[in-house]
């Protein structure tokens, strides 16, 4: 066993290095500075743990093990975009890259080497090769005592993990970079690892509106027709995605228009801008060989095939620079608005396998499995500065991510349906600088339906994605003014929600984000042990020892006062863990205590949502489609409650990075109470007015927004 030598990288961030450095990792790749002026102004961070507690052991099969000490009721959350649980204490997750996360194994779109745990630290291995984390699921034999052997058959307290109280991770042969990230608190841990990794990405407005992703092999016609009916219905809409189709070839994939459904490229988006609508593209990475890209990408591919096209190695900066100038040509300077990056994951299900293998070659040197690792990563980087090249945000969905991410403008997706996998998904992804969207396709009733748009109004990207079903927001009538209701809300909230995202950006804080970054570990398993009670579970369940433990992996933070308790279809009411002070209902105007459990029922027509008592949350009329600069509505503040309250408010141009070179403002609204018992507001902040606003109206006291409100 060795120790490690290790330097402070930034405030409050350590790294070591085993073996050597590799050129390629995730950090490396994406290239983001630090933002350390963001990291200094946090509070100061102690090493987690005695350095001498942290080491390496390469006596065990040839592979380094690194060893991490982990305290007795210690919770361990991350790890990426995890569908299964939220607390992956006791657990060995395989971080390997998977389009079919089906299993609890920790294979995913998303699996990120990087865990934090309820003490407040991060760790994070920065490697393109798969990682084998033990998080305290390995137990060895010189720490098992005689009692642990117990009998499965007889005795309840038989377990299949026993705990450990280390953390043990595989390490790549090569060795890797090691990084912890301080606390104090876990949200802080988080933060200095988005910071660290650049940021929190900021998207255009236009990313947080609604988007529609029209189905497979449409023409022009068709989508424009689809897009005209979102607005003569009255549906707010952003963003009309194409799915394949819009290409001559697309499985494996050209890049280039289909010269009969798309005769004229440039004139669609057009005619979609001029209504107020961008233009998302589908499409991935395996290059066909009718493409014009053809010929010159062949000697800088791997030596696979996927789909009987080309892998290309976009390590070469020769490979990225033909990719970037033909999408540039094609897609970007008529202007097409971004990307939905797809098949970037591989899959190995029995009745639908591709991806190239893990020895394939690629001309940079990197293998297979390395490749696979970060090939999602390298679209997000490649597309991303497509438009950064223009002075222009963009803002699209990826199927495969790594660490290093949080800066890119980029929301995860799955072919995974299930709506309760989907909430815990979007809990899970705040712990390792993701995004995620629980796309809505299709619903087996209008009760399923409404459920899942409830969700999807409250999350990074509010999506139908249509491609196989065709549906339509107005797809179950019956519904219908719910539907419309939800996605309206969410264009009211664009100044909170955008300045939820200003908060990632500039102080690493996730604009979503599950309960541990909001209750404190003893407050979490009170909560869990009330949770055990009402639904009168079980700590054992059957013969096999199973544990059933609840997790508060259903519920989540909505930017700082909101917090969003979904109900999936056939539910009525459920347990909410409401954290310490007053909350009312945002729609229903109920007043509730927290610091423990409350139930909730909820009709169809709402999904439960609280908002701390004092809140003022900035809000705007409805819009068709997000505000484009120079365009101006009437910002209004609500304000909530019985108690005096402020928040903050971001605004820029919502399209540019100018906001990086200081074309950006905060403001502070202030609600306090009169002398006559009343309350009064005063906005003061960088200017007078928001320049994406007209005026400012306030409202005080708000017992909760009228469920007919627009
Ligand atoms: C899948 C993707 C779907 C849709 C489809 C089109 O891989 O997850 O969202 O785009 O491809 O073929």
């Amino acid at each position: 066993m060795t120790t490690l030598t290790w330097t402070e990288a930034a405030p409050g961030v350590w790294r070591a290095t085993i073996g050597d450095s590799q050129a390629l990792t995730p950090l490396s790749l994406i290239g983001a500075d630090p933002r350390l002026e963001a990291l200094k102004q946090m509070a100061k961070a102690n090493p987690p743990f005695e350095w001498e507690e942290v080491r390496v052991d390469n006596s065990v099969s040839g592979r380094q093990m690194l060893t991490l000490p982990l305290s007795a009721n210690e919770k361990l959350y991350g790890t990426g975009l995890q569908f299964m649980r939220m607390n992956q204490r006791g657990r060995t997750r395989y971080l390997r890259v998977n389009s079919d996360p089906k299993q609890d194994t920790g294979e995913t779109h998303a699996p990120v080497p990087f865990y934090v745990s309820d003490r407040g630290y991060g760790v994070l291995i920065d490697t393109a090769r798969a990682v084998t984390m033990h998080l305290g699921s390995a137990l060895r034999l010189d720490e098992t005592s005689a009692e642990d052997a117990k009998d499965r058959n007889r005795d309840a307290k038989w377990r299949a993990t026993l705990p450990s109280a280390r953390a043990e991770v595989r390490l790549p042969e090569e060795g890797a970079d090691i990084y912890v990230f301080g606390g104090p608190s876990l949200g802080d841990a988080v933060s200095r690892y988005n910071l660290f990794c650049g940021g929190g990405t900021l998207p255009p407005k236009w990313g947080l509106g609604f988007w529609h992703r029209v189905p497979t092999l449409f023409n022009e016609e068709e989508a424009l027709a689809e897009a005209m009916e979102f607005r003569r219905r009255d549906y707010p809409c952003d963003v009309i995605g194409l799915e394949p189709g819009w290409h001559s070839r697309s499985y494996p994939v050209t890049y280039e228009w289909d010269a009969e459904r798309f005769p004229a490229p440039e004139r669609f988006v057009r005619k979609l801008a001029d209504n107020g609508f961008r233009v998302n593209l589908w499409e991935h990475p395996y290059v066909s060989p009718e493409s014009e890209l053809y010929p010159a990408l062949k000697p800088l591919s791997g030596n696979y095939s996927v789909w009987g096209g080309l892998a290309p190695d976009y390590a070469l900066p020769e490979a990225r620079e033909l990719y970037a100038k033909q999408h540039k040509e094609k897609h970007v300077a008529i202007g097409v608005s971004g990307y939905k990056l797809d098949e970037c994951d591989g899959s190995e299900l029995t009745n639908n396998s591709w991806m190239f293998p893990e020895h394939a070659r690629f001309p940079s040197g990197l293998d297979g499995e390395q490749m696979r690792q970060v090939y999602g990563l390298m679209f997000q980087k490649m597309t991303n500065d497509l438009y950064r090249a223009d002075n222009l945000r963009t803002c699209g969905l990826v199927r495969a991510s790594n660490a290093a991410a949080s800066s890119l403008p980029y929301v995860l997706y799955s072919d995974l349906y299930d709506h309760k996998q989907f909430i815990r998904a979007l809990c899970n992804s705040s712990f390792s600088g993701l995004l995620w969207s629980p796309e809505v396709r299709r619903a087996r009733s209008a009760e399923d339906w409404v459920r899942r748009m409830q969700t999807v109004c409250f999350s990074p990207l509010a999506m139908l994605n249509a491609w196989g079903d065709g549906t339509k927001p107005w797809s179950y009538p019956e519904v219908e003014p719910i539907i419309r209701r939800y996605i309206k809300l969410r264009m009211r909230l664009q100044p909170y929600l955008y300045t939820a995202f200003a908060a990632y950006h500039e102080k690493g804080i996730p604009p979503f984000r599950a309960m541990p970054f909001v209750v404190t570990p003893e407050e979490l398993v009170h909560a869990e042990q009330q949770r055990m009670e009402a639904e009168k579970l079980n700590t054992t369940d059957g013969a096999y020892g199973k544990r059933v433990i609840p997790q508060w992996d259903d519920q989540y933070m909505f930017g700082d006062s909101l917090l969003v308790a979904p109900l999936v279809e056939g539910e009525s009411e459920r347990d909410v863990l409401l954290p310490s002070g007053s909350w009312i209902g945002f729609e229903t105007g109920e007043r509730h205590e927290g610091g423990g459990v409350i139930r909730v029922r909820a009709g169809l027509d709402t999904i439960p949502i609280f908002v701390r008592d004092g809140a003022v949350i900035p809000m705007m009329a409805s819009q068709p489609h997000a505000l484009r600069p120079g365009e101006k509505t009437q910002l209004e503040f609500v304000h909530f409650g019985s108690v005096a309250g402020s928040c903050l408010l971001y605004d820029d141009d919502g399209v540019t990075l100018d906001h990086e070179n200081g074309a950006c403002g905060w403001w502070k609204a202030e609600v306090t109470k009169t002398e006559e018992g009343g309350f009064q507001g005063v906005l003061s902040g960088d200017s007078k007015l928001p320049a994406s606003y007209s005026s400012v109206k306030w409202r005080f006291a708000a017992i909760g927004l009228a469920l007919h409100d627009e």
